[in-house]
């Protein structure tokens, strides 16, 4: 049974959407989830600059619980899933990610399998470069890197070969297309199988 946790940060809900059809796949695959949001660093005034923020972010808290060093030592594999904050992931997931020093210098994260996706408001906006961006970290932990690739039809009409991705075109707020969904669904499954593969194979992540 692989264990999975898809630790994201979310702040209009496109992410949070794509985070839930990440675990469904997950699911689907004989897997069994974990999803965390990490919390806010910004403060309450930042918040209640746009409004529905400090709405939504309540909301989601009660949902999911903040990530924490625990459930990344239980998971076999680590989805992480954010906004493109100017072409990087968001302070919120990174402050979670740097919280992981002491089970990095064990040498815990190795082997573990790694995934990414993200939303952005723009078509180019940066989406696929904040992918990549969260590879560095998994590269650093020692993990082994899933992405979705061409790997299911349905990758080939979403076309996010680096990690699902949604386009919320900014304060119309769309939320996550059929397809977005779909492509994360598959990622979901694929990270499954990839991680019982190598829960199989322990000699191969050593
Ligand atoms: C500080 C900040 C920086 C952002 N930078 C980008 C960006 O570089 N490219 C982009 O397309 N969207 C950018 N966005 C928009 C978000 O990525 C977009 O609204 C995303 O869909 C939000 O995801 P969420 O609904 O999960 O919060 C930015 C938003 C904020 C608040």
């Amino acid at each position: 049974m692989a264990k999975v946790l898809v630790a994201f940060y979310s702040r209009d809900g496109s992410t949070e959407a794509l985070a839930q059809a990440v675990s469904e796949g997950a699911v689907e695959a004989g897997g069994t989830v974990r999803m965390r949001r990490a919390r806010e660093v910004v403060d309450a005034a930042t918040m209640a600059t746009v409004p529905g923020w400090t709405e939504a972010a309540g909301r989601m808290n009660a949902l999911y619980e903040a990530p924490g060093v625990e459930d990344v030592a239980w998971a076999d594999a680590i989805v992480l899933g954010s906004p493109t904050r100017f072409g990087l992931l968001a302070s919120e997931l990174k402050a979670f990610l740097d919280g992981l020093g002491g089970l990095w210098v064990q040498g815990k994260l190795a082997g573990k399998v790694g995934s990414a996706f993200t939303s952005s408001s723009s078509v180019h906006g940066g989406n696929e470069i904040n992918n990549l961006t969260m590879f560095v970290p998994m590269a650093h932990f020692g993990m082994i890197i899933v992405p979705p690739g061409y790997a299911d039809p349905v990758m080939f009409r979403a076309g996010t070969p680096y990690g699902a991705s949604a386009v919320s075109y900014g304060a119309s707020k769309a939320p996550p297309t059929e397809q977005d969904l779909a492509a994360a669904q598959f990622q979901g499954r694929r990270v499954v199988q990839v991680a019982r593969a190598l829960a199989a194979q322990p000699a191969a992540t050593a």
